[in-house]
């Protein structure tokens, strides 16, 4: 059984599309192993995105995934990273498949609404990033 970790980014929690994205993933069979709201600081923003920092988009990135809470979640089931990033869609929404969240509900490459590991050693990290073993269940 694999885990991956999504985030809910700060501009859909203000668009309130908690509900919606949760509702696509347990319709996909996937199940949320574990779930909180928080604000990221930008330092941990840094931190959690610290594999980009390099690219022009670093600061604008911090400053926004530190603009508002998010909600972080791990998320189970069998091919769980692949199936994630599927549902999600590619990360600019012009460019996402009809149907996807990032289609439904991003407002650009950036402001994407939500997140999800890419690979099991990123999901390893990520996962770690924002929760302990007894936190997820
Ligand atoms: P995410 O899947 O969380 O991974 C890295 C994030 O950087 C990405 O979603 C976007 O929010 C952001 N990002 C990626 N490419 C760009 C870009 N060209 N311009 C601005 N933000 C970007």
């Amino acid at each position: 059984m694999e885990r991956t970790l999504s985030i809910v980014k700060p501009d859909g929690v203000r668009k309130n599309i908690l509900g919606e994205v949760i509702r696509r993933f347990q319709e996909a069979g996937i199940r949320v192993a574990a779930i909180k709201m928080i604000q990221l600081s930008k330092a941990e923003a840094e931190g959690f995105y610290a594999v980009h920092r390099e690219r022009p988009f670093f600061g604008s990135l911090v400053d926004f995934m530190s603009s508002g809470p998010c909600v972080v979640m791990v998320l189970e089931g069998d091919g769980v990273i692949r199936r994630n990033r599927e549902l999600m869609g590619a990360t600019n929404p012009a460019d996402a498949a009809p149907g996807t969240i990032r289609k439904d509900f991003a407002g650009n490459i950036e402001q994407n609404a939500v997140h999800g590991s890419d690979a099991p050693e990123t999901a390893a990290f990520e996962i770690s990033y924002f929760f302990n073993a007894l936190e997820i269940h």
